[in-house]
């Protein structure tokens, strides 16, 4: 079926775009630099800033991954940050979610400079992109379906969209990106989550659906009108005996049953996770342009 939203091959040309800001700052002396955090030993972070390093050094972005334990206190993750927001080489700061308890993510996003924060979770960009001020960093994940609807031609001004989760790294901000004025956003957007009564009902108007609450193939076929727009940012593991590992990797849509009824649909892998990169590379593109205007 034809229906298929390539995250891949629209990923690869942003990374394109993003390479061509690299050449114009190396030809001017600026070689971009991001540093990358990760605390503890969760596998899925594991997977995730090994991919995101590996690309940033192909497009000539360069980076350092810095590992500390999980005991780490966080007086000393504090004071590591400090010494980057002051370290010129380093543009864009990003460290990992999750963070291992007792480290309080809110106090250790606010410490990031925010003109270094190219996740957006600090919240001078999370207040600016409430207010629709250009000026900050849009979260990686939820700028990055954004990206995927314009560049896939989906109509969104007028547009019913439905976001399920309601997370601080994808729901939310996903939500304030489509409500912002403007032809590639002025949606009516619902955001469903636990408290919500009947989730169905909201999914079934929806021209464009956008699935981010972690839960495996939530999304199923009677939930969705014929011809809508289906998101699924899902990323969860589940026991599978027939799998050599014992498990595998499915999204928060029912993708088998939910295609055929779909205008256009994001494969899970290559929908939503390679334009989490392309927008984390870009946004530490503009972050190393702003630093040396
Ligand atoms: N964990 C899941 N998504 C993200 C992300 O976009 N940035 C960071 N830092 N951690 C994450």
């Amino acid at each position: 079926m034809q229906n298929l939203i390539d995250g891949r091959a629209i990923a690869g040309q942003i990374h394109g775009e993003t390479a061509q800001r690299v050449a114009d700052l190396l030809s001017r002396g600026v070689v971009p630099g991001l540093y990358f955090i990760r605390v503890g030993e969760d596998p899925a972070s594991q997977v995730y800033v090994g991919m995101k390093e590996k690309k940033s050094r192909e497009l000539g972005i360069h980076s350092r991954t810095h590992v500390l334990p999980a005991s780490t206190p966080q007086a000393e993750l504090l004071a590591l940050i400090a010494q980057l927001n002051a370290d010129p080489q380093w543009h864009g700061i990003l460290i990992q979610a999750p963070l291992p308890p007792p480290l309080d993510q809110a106090v250790i996003y606010s410490a990031v400079d925010p003109r270094k924060d190219v996740d957006g979770f600090h919240p001078l960009n999370v207040g600016r992109l409430m207010l629709g001020d250009p000026d900050g960093f849009v979260p990686c994940t939820p700028g990055g379906v954004h990206e995927l609807l314009i560049r896939s031609d989906v109509r969104l001004d007028g547009a019913e969209v439905v976001v399920l989760g309601r997370g601080n790294i994808v729901g939310k901000p996903m939500a304030s990106i489509l409500l912002q004025k403007g032809r590639h956003a002025n949606c009516t957007v619902t955001v469903c989550h636990r408290g919500t009564r009947d989730i169905a009902s909201h999914c079934q108007r929806a021209d464009v659906i956008i699935a981010a609450l972690g839960v495996p193939e939530f999304l199923k076929a009677p939930m969705v009108r014929t011809g809508a727009v289906v998101i699924d940012v899902g990323v969860n593991r589940i026991p599978d005996p027939t799998s050599r590992t014992g498990s595998r990797l499915v999204g928060d849509v029912a993708f088998a049953e939910v295609q055929p009824k779909a205008a256009l649909i994001t494969p899970n892998p290559g929908g939503v996770g390679p334009m989490t990169i392309a927008l984390l590379l870009a946004n530490t593109v503009r972050a190393a342009e702003m630093a040396t205007r």
